[in-house]
């Protein structure tokens, strides 16, 4: 893999996850500071795989500013080793956790087509969650394809396939610290 083109820097990514928490923390009341002795916490949904560096920052922002979040995980795939959608959604791994009832949060790495989050949103929904919101760190708004939306985005970002953080190039980059552009040419 050649190296990708920053597009944002580790740390500007730390300083929008502290932002999308305390954003996160405002919009549910139950769950400030001193959380209702009755009320369930808030489930995380991480979408596995591209979403888990970006959930495990995003849960320590959450309890540091004093919202401890449960958290479970979904195997969702939509891209097999190429960098276009196949337009189908596959669910590789399923929850532990019984929705029911449960407020939840659905942490996603990057808003595409928005085949995924639909997907997602309708099968928690389907189980009886009491509310879903979405999470995304990234938004690329130009290319949806179904209209579902984030309730809390990090960045929007342009049509460029973008690697780091969590996300990867046919399995790889997943560790990069920042997330970068790819050249043209290791990119189709
Ligand atoms: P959607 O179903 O088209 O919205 O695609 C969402 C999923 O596609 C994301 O969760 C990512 O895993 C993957 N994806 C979309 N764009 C990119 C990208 O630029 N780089 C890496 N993965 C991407
Ligand atoms: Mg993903």
């Amino acid at each position: 893999m050649s190296t990708p083109a920053e597009l944002l820097s580790a740390a500007q990514i730390a300083a929008r996850v502290d932002e999308l928490a305390t954003e996160i923390i405002k919009d549910h009341v139950p769950f400030q500071a001193a959380p209702k002795e009755d009320a369930a916490p808030l489930l995380l949904v991480s979408i596995l795989r591209g979403a888990f560096v970006f959930t495990a920052d995003l849960i320590r922002a959450l309890k540091t500013q004093g919202l401890d979040a449960e958290v479970d995980f979904l195997g969702l795939s939509s891209y097999g080793d190429a960098t276009t959608s196949s337009g189908r959604v596959r669910l590789t791994r399923d929850l532990d956790t019984d929705v029911k009832s449960r407020e939840v949060l659905i942490i996603e790495d990057i808003l595409d087509s928005g085949r995924t989050l639909n997907f997602v949103k309708t099968l928690l929904v389907s189980r009886g969650a009491k509310s879903v919101q979405t999470c995304a760190l990234l938004d690329k708004p130009s290319r949806r394809k179904v209209a579902v939306e984030a309730e809390f985005v990090g960045f929007s970002v342009p049509d460029a396939f973008v690697v780091g953080y969590g996300m990867d190039v046919a399995g790889l980059g997943r560790g990069l610290p920042y997330i970068g552009t790819m050249p043209e040419d290791d990119s189709d």
